[in-house]
């Protein structure tokens, strides 16, 4: 089954990461969280690297760098995702990812829109900015982090506008996903409905 590829596209904390691994688990696909590209070229932005350099320059080895979930390279990611030169710098990779034989989950913001356009199923993952702050929240505190759930709501909020409305490959959903809207879905309940998306698809 060369090439089947599941395109899982959505704002930040929608429970996109949870889905995209739930469902790779599933079908036995291979993942990848795309959006740990733009915190890993992020996160050399912060020790002074240049963002295009970094982009260019990203090695798998970066990725599994334990500090990219912080808010502030979150912040630092969404705005590293703005420019074009870094966006089309991490595209070959991506599709390699999505080529791969066995199937692939690509999680992110622009996979069903430009990255993977031509996906075997695409689905949109949203939910209200304030469950997704909220379950934010409750991750960060666990954590450790003392950023307040206002704090958590307003990054959420300045991500969703940066992401939804650049210029380049924005935030939105490719005309044919399936959308789900995980506000008042357990997360048993948004796999399923995922994985019975992709079965369809598979018929
Ligand atoms: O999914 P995430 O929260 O780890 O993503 C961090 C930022 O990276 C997000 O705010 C925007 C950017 N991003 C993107 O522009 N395109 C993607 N495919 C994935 C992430």
């Amino acid at each position: 089954m060369t090439g089947f590829t599941v395109a899982i596209d959505g704002p930040a904390a929608a429970g996109k990461g949870t889905l995209s691994k739930a469902v790779a688990a599933h079908f036995g696909f291979a993942h990848l969280d795309t959006g740990l590209l733009y915190r890993a070229v992020a996160a050399k932005t912060l020790l002074g690297v240049e963002p295009i350099e970094a982009a260019q320059r990203l090695t798998a080895q970066d990725l599994d760098d334990t500090d990219l979930r912080t808010p502030e390279v979150a912040q630092a990611a969404s705005k590293v995702a703005v420019i074009p030169e870094v966006r089309a710098a991490l595209v070959d990779f991506q599709r390699a990812f999505a080529a791969r034989a066995g199937g692939a989950v690509l999680d992110g913001r622009d996979i069903g829109t430009v990255i993977c356009p031509d996906a075997a199923v695409k689905l949109f993952v949203t939910a209200s900015a304030e469950v997704r702050a909220e379950r934010r929240y409750l991750e960060l505190s666990a954590k450790g982090d003392p950023s307040t759930r206002g704090q958590v709501l307003a990054d959420v909020q300045a991500r969703d506008e940066r992401d939804m409305n650049r210029a380049e490959a924005p935030l939105k959903p490719a005309s044919d996903a399936v959308l789900i809207d995980t506000s008042e879905l357990s997360i048993e309940a948004a796999v399923a409905s995922a994985i019975a998306a992709i079965e369809a698809r598979r018929a």
